[in-house]
């Protein structure tokens, strides 16, 4: 089968298209690698560098025959996204508006979308599972949960089958350390602590410690990012077999504070990694845990680096060697 990565050139992209290629697949990378790297594409794929604001070459490369189009393009800076709330409407909405007419013109049938858990805004409950309510409190997860909506009313009018995957936090990298690229002005914890243990940065500031949780810091799920593209993968397959559209949880169900992240990064490191507590960041959360019932169920998933020493370890592996 031929796939069309978008964004597959950036973090998440890079692993999610290292998998298919392992699983056999045709690949091709559409990137304009504004956040993505060069040195994330892999020989065997095909690549295009391109912007998804670029309708044209969008429908041109679609025209080349995919079975299959993953999604992964978007801006995700959630506090950047409250600041410069245009920047993520164009981009993600209007970008993403692109790539389904070009789909609807092309004949693709089958989108997997990278949707996030910031859909769901202050947690009610928890774990959340897929039918909690989706308030998000900010516009990141807006054009989330509005591309959604995009993607439903595709299927209906067009018959383009969708898998709507709801990442909580990604984390981790390529256990086989294949893929070394640096994200590039991280705002996510587990990056910049890195950055911190290589001494790109002084010191990590731990957003509040008078939260209700065990320690007082915020709680979140992180899920390592073999373990998404895997969950890529699997949901791909089923739509192609069983041609009905998924919403879909993708966490590892267990939750992590930012100081038990922080001790594990230098128990892996052997780094000091000096940190302040500072105020907490305003639309933080206290806890976000998902529940992955779903895509266990539906899809036999089961996540298996997402344990915090593979998240920290796989990490600094390529933290660690890179220079
Ligand atoms: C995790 C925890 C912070 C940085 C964001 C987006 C979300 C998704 C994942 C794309 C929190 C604390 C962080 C720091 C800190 N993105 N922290 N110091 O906010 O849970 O989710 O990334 O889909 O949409 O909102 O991730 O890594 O920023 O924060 O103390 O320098 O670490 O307060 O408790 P978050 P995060």
């Amino acid at each position: 089968m031929k796939v069309l990565v978008i964004g597959g050139a950036g973090y998440i992209g890079s692993h999610v298209s290292r998998m298919f290629l392992d699983r056999g697949y045709s690949v091709t990378v559409y990137d304009n690698l504004y956040s993505g790297c060069r040195e994330n594409i892999f020989p065997e794929a095909k690549f295009v560098k391109a912007d998804i604001l670029d309708y044209s070459t969008l429908e041109i490369t679609m025209k080349g025959g995919f079975d299959a189009l993953i999604h992964l393009a978007a801006l995700k800076a959630a506090g950047e996204s409250m600041s410069i709330p245009e920047k993520y409407a164009l981009n993600n909405i209007s970008g993403t508006i692109n790539i389904l007419n070009a789909a609807s013109i092309t004949g693709v049938k089958i989108i997997v979308f990278s949707s996030s858990a910031a859909v769901y805004g202050e947690p009610e409950y928890i774990p959340l599972d897929e039918d909690h309510p989706t308030n998000p409190e900010n516009f990141y997860g807006f054009t989330k949960l509005e591309i959604e909506r995009l993607l439903e009313w595709y299927d209906r009018l067009k018959g383009i089958k969708y898998a709507a995957l709801r990442y909580f936090n990604a984390a981790g990298y390529d256990p086989e350390g294949r893929i070394r690229g640096l994200e590039k002005n991280p705002q996510n914890l587990i990056p910049v602590i890195m950055e911190v243990a290589t001494g790109k940065r002084e010191k990590l500031q731990i957003f509040g410690d008078d939260y209700p949780t065990e320690d007082g810091t915020g709680v979140r799920d992180y899920i390592h990012v073999t373990d998404l593209a895997d969950a890529h993968i699997k949901a791909l397959e089923y739509i192609h077999s069983h041609k009905e559209s998924l919403i879909l949880n993708l966490g590892s169900e267990t939750g992590l504070s930012v100081l038990e992240v922080l001790e594990t990064a230098r128990k892996v490191s052997g780094k000091p990694i000096p940190a302040e507590v500072t105020k907490r960041r305003p639309g933080d959360p206290a806890r976000l845990v998902a529940s992955a019932v779903k895509a266990k169920g539906v899809l036999g998933w089961n996540p298996r680096y997402s344990d915090p020493g593979s998240l920290l370890s796989t990490t600094w592996k390529i933290y660690g060697s890179s220079g």
